[in-house]
């Protein structure tokens, strides 16, 4: 058989990346798919060095590779081959994947099924340096306190006691939770126990788990409507029944609440503190028929602290499950406002009845959070930098909440109202006799002069970053 030449199995080389692989890889590619064949003879290290322009100890390299994986023989004095057996090889090799694995799972099957966009896989920020980004859900990423970070962080690494690195409790560190408990005394008016805490990776970890040790498929979950997205892509995910409960201007509708949950209600999920996205603060009152309900129909509430630590006016409403005593609630509480979404950082205040379940399903998705991140947070809670940096943060987000009404009320020509603006990283504008149309195109003009918002047509989301 004739020698072949490079040009027969590589055309390119990119020479900022691993030479060597580029070509094993390249062979390895014409073989398994039959277009060097057989018994067909290689041009030698050095001739194929040279016509190549690399150095020889990249092209021996490949060959001892591929001769290592069986797709090439040498033989001494002769050269070198494909190997006969090279077609079984390349017959034996995972073949690329062509579209999803047809045995999935049901869950798995669900995953794709669902519909993920726009949380997956995509960036929320700014796409100019120069836009203005008023969706909702997005802190400023600026004020996220890096030298206290790091200052705490490069304490902790410096530190002797490595049994930190040998960390298995699922439930969190004990620093961290212990200075969770007082923190919350103070300030969401809660009391509970260091063993009723659960440190996770957020709020949607603290959905999965309790939608995981609580619900069967096709069990009902309630949520506000318009209500944060994310619990509907994620119920759907796990196969749930999801069922959407009108919000008036106090908050979620009780008298809704009574009419759309079933037999198979086992979670409602509620954003009192700032309700996700109209803004509302959720009255004593309804608090109380919340309550109430969950007992009658023992159901579990999920108190997601939405925007909880940032209340302007006033003192921090104490939270839902301060006022549940027959463990119905579940707080659930996240850094990622407060810090940074990034840090992936997030907790669950949970009834004792349900601290084991949860416990090991946290255990399960992926054991517990990273140890030197928890104990930077435990000391950044203990020595008062968290609360002076949220302050901090309140201090900058009013500023800016007062400028931006301020300007509202100079440039908008037309009539509206402000709801929402008493707590929280978003406020809502109303605008009577905005139309789907018309929505559509303010959402466009808006983003022409370079300023994102998140619109609600017909209390459907559009443009928002949680969304
Ligand atoms: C309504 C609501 N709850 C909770 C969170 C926090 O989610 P996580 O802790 O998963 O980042 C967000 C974040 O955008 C949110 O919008």
């Amino acid at each position: 058989m004739p020698i072949i030449n490079a040009s027969q199995f590589i055309t390119e080389l990119d020479r900022s990346e691993n030479l060597c692989d580029q070509l094993a890889l390249a062979l390895r590619q014409k073989i398994q798919q039959g277009i060097l064949e057989a018994g067909t003879r290689l041009p030698a290290t050095r001739a194929l060095a040279n016509e190549l322009e690399v150095s020889r100890t990249t092209t021996q390299l490949a060959y001892d590779q591929l001769s290592a994986e069986g797709y090439i023989v040498s033989r001494r004095g002769c050269g070198t081959f494909i190997a006969d057996m090279a077609a079984t090889i390349a017959s034996l090799s995972p073949k690329p994947a062509s579209g999803n694995y047809s045995g999935l799972s049901a869950y798995g099957q669900s995953l794709l099924k669902t519909d993920f966009y726009p949380y997956f896989d995509t960036v929320a920020k700014p796409e100019k340096d120069s836009d203005f980004d008023f969706r909702c859900g997005l802190p400023d990423a600026n004020l996220f306190p890096h030298k206290q970070w790091l200052k705490a962080q490069r304490k902790i690494l410096r530190s002797t006691n490595l049994n930190h690195m040998h960390f298995l409790q699922a439930q969190g560190v004990a620093e961290l939770r212990k200075n969770l408990v007082r923190h919350l005394k103070r300030n969401r008016g809660l009391h509970c126990r260091e063993e009723q805490i659960l440190v996770t990776s957020g709020f949607q970890q603290n959905l999965q788990i309790m939608m995981r040790i609580l619900c069967e498929k096709r069990d009902q979950i309630l949520t506000e409507y318009p209500g944060y997205p994310v619990v509907e892509t994620m119920a759907n995910a796990e196969g749930l029944q999801v069922s959407k409960v009108e919000v008036d201007e106090s908050g979620i509708s009780v008298s809704d609440l009574e009419k759309k949950s079933n037999s198979n209600a086992r979670l409602l999920y509620v954003t009192p503190s700032h309700q996700y996205p109209l803004g509302v603060v959720l009255p004593v009152e309804r608090r109380r028929a919340l309550i109430a309900w969950a007992n009658k129909r023992n159901t579990f509430i999920l108190e997601d602290d939405y925007d909880g630590e940032f209340r302007y006016a006033g003192a921090p409403i104490e939270a839902l499950m301060s006022l549940d005593d027959n463990e119905r609630v579940v707080f659930m509480g996240s850094f990622s406002k407060t810090m940074s979404v990034g840090i992936r950082l997030g907790f669950m205040v949970l009834p004792e009845s349900l601290v084991e379940a949860a416990a090991k399903a946290r255990w399960c998705m992926g054991g517990f959070n990273q140890v030197i991140d928890q104990l930077t947070m435990a000391a950044l809670i203990a020595d008062g930098t968290y609360d002076k940096h949220v302050k901090r943060c309140k201090l900058i987000y009013s500023k800016r909440r007062k400028e931006l009404i301020g300007a509202l009320s100079k440039s908008l020509k037309c009539s509206y109202k402000i709801t929402g603006d008493q707590a929280g990283l978003h406020l809502t504008i109303w605008i009577p006799g905005l139309n789907k149309t018309k929505m559509l195109k303010l959402i466009a003009m808006t983003e022409t002069a370079g300023l994102r918002i998140s619109a609600l047509v017909n209390r459907q989301f559009s443009g928002a970053v949680s969304e």
